[in-house]
């Protein structure tokens, strides 16, 4: 497995054409659209992006809520982000820079939707970060993931760094479901379509979106 500084190397590299790579708006405007589709937004809601990127989802989301918290690891992304949030004179973005990939301590109960988009394929062992999205959110707040459903393997040019070829929705329904959560799960929310194969046919890559609520 590629070590941990590796994959916030390449993300550190991978920001500056971050926004620019071709269905990369597309793809985080259809995350965050579904979020605010299965999730009522408001006004006092304290929110956690984990492993924002560039904050193409935050961005969305920050209008609606009154704080967006956007964590990641990758410094470089972080600076993309702040150059938007000075920019854009956005001032309900909070930056956290998560120095290691450990698990963040956050506090139980301080959030009230955790969202996290194209993170979880990168996260070697799941269980135990979605046992903590449970208890940083609060009782009756929300956790809206949205991944890669199951594919070939062919999703990602360099395959350093992913973890997981998508994510079984059954297995992260069971999972939420065990840690005391109902769980709605969305397929197809956006199909990203590339790599022909032997046919000439684009591959199609759907994401799905799960949304969580803590009982
Ligand atoms: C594929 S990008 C997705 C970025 C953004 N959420 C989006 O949808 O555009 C994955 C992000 O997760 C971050 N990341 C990877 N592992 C992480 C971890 N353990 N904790 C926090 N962030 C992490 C990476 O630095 C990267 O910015």
């Amino acid at each position: 497995m590629r070590r941990i500084t590796d994959l916030k190397e390449y993300f550190d590299k991978a920001a500056v054409y971050w926004d620019e790579k071709p269905g990369r708006i597309e793809m985080t405007n259809a995350v965050a659209d579904a979020i605010a589709a299965h999730v009522e937004l408001d006004p006092g809601m304290k929110v956690l992006d984990f492993g924002c990127g560039t904050g193409l989802v935050s961005m969305h989301i920050a209008p609606h809520v009154q704080t967006v918290y956007a964590a990641d690891t990758s410094r470089e992304m972080l600076n993309v982000l702040e150059t938007k949030i000075a920019t854009l004179d956005v001032a309900n973005i909070k930056t956290m820079h998560l120095e290691n990939t450990g698990i963040p301590s956050f506090h139980v109960g301080q959030f009230d939707l955790i969202i996290t988009s194209m993170v979880l394929h990168h996260i070697a062992s799941i269980s135990p970060l979605l046992c903590h999205f449970v208890s940083w959110t609060r009782r009756g707040g929300h956790i809206a993931i949205a991944d890669l459903e199951p594919e070939d393997g062919t999703f990602h040019t360099d395959s350093n760094g992913v973890s997981h070829n998508g994510i079984d929705t059954e297995w992260l329904r069971s999972e939420l479901t065990a840690l005391g959560c109902k769980t709605r799960i969305s397929k197809s929310i956006f199909v990203t379509r590339r790599n022909p194969d032997e046919s000439g046919t684009p591959r199609s890559y759907p994401l799905f979106l799960a949304a969580a609520r803590k009982e």
